[in-house]
């Protein structure tokens, strides 16, 4: 590999290397970091259930996005899940380099009715909250370890892409209304943890500001995107899912420094904004 210190254009760049680089939180890193030396691996240069690819240049920090994130998927195979989420993130922690390692509001259970701080104990009800609790256990000492919940982005599967393709076909949806959670933009994750690694390791709660349900984020969806579509809301237990999901997982930090995110509701307009730039 090239010996990126031989390169005048690069001194003094910070050598960022991010896994999961095709993810949706991935190529929202790479674009908030594209001030540094980025090195973003998709799954095709780094499958992180194997150790680093020889000759990877020494990272001075690594953006861990790659996960299994099929959470009714690891269900089926917790050892699948467990390859990803957890010996990937030991492979991450193996480079030695400052390492920030992204977990899930999902190591919760969601029996508390206020919003989960750091200090909460986790107790996840799945195997995908499972894998990505002991996922963090993996981090290493010199990790920020990142919570957040219900990702979304203008590319990629999640929600918001879910239900323009829904309320553009259907005349109504159902969608499950009994739990609570934070909708997070990804461009907002990664600008928080572009301020995150100046701060000092461990947990971190980085959500977007605000609450609702999956059926108030659909209803917004809707409303924003001008579709006419109605949310017929429903229960987890009509919907039916083959994973436990909490029924209340907001995430707050308890640390004053934490950086704040915007509402989810900004979150959902910028990225409309963008999907409406893209297409
Ligand atoms: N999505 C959410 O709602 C959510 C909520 C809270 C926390 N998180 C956490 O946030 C992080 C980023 O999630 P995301 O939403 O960006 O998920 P995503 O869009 O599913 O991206 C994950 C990426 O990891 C890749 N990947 C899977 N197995 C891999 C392997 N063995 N080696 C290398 N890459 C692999 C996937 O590749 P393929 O596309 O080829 O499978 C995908 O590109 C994860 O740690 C996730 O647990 C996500």
């Amino acid at each position: 590999m090239d010996d990126h210190r031989a390169d005048p254009l690069r001194a003094g760049r910070r050598r960022v290397l991010i896994t999961g680089a095709g993810g949706q939180l991935g190529r929202a890193l790479a674009e908030a970091f594209a001030g540094d030396d980025v090195l973003a691996l998709d799954r095709a240069g780094w499958d992180v259930t194997h150790p680093a690819p020889a000759g990877l240049p020494a990272p001075d920090l690594v953006l861990h996005a790659a996960a299994w994130t099929d959470v009714d998927g690891a269900e089926d195979d917790p050892q699948g899940a467990a390859a990803v989420n957890v010996g990937g993130t030991a492979h991450a922690a193996e480079l030695g380099a400052p390492l920030v390692a992204f977990s899930t509001d999902y190591v919760f259970d969601g029996r508390k009715a206020a919003p989960y701080v750091e200090s909460d104990a986790p107790n996840p009800l799945g195997a995908y909250g499972r894998t990505k609790l002991h996922g963090e256990a993996a981090a290493g000492e010199t990790a920020w370890i990142v919570r957040s919940s219900w990702l979304f982005a203008p590319s990629g599967r999640n929600f918001v892409g879910t239900m323009l393709r829904l309320g553009a076909e259907r005349d109504e949806v159902a969608v499950v209304a009994d739990q609570v959670g934070c909708p997070t933009y990804a461009g907002h994750l990664a600008e928080a943890t572009r301020a995150l690694v100046g701060l000092p390791f461990g947990i971190w709660h980085l959500a977007a500001d605000g609450e609702c349900s999956w059926a108030d984020f659909a209803e917004a969806i809707f409303d924003e995107a001008g579709l006419d579509c109605r949310v017929r809301r429903i229960t987890a237990a009509e919907y039916g899912a083959r994973a436990p999901r909490p029924a209340y997982s907001v995430l707050r930090s308890e640390r004053p420094e934490a950086p704040r995110l915007p509402h989810w509701r900004e979150g959902l307009r910028e990225c409309l904004a963008a999907i409406r730039g893209a297409g």
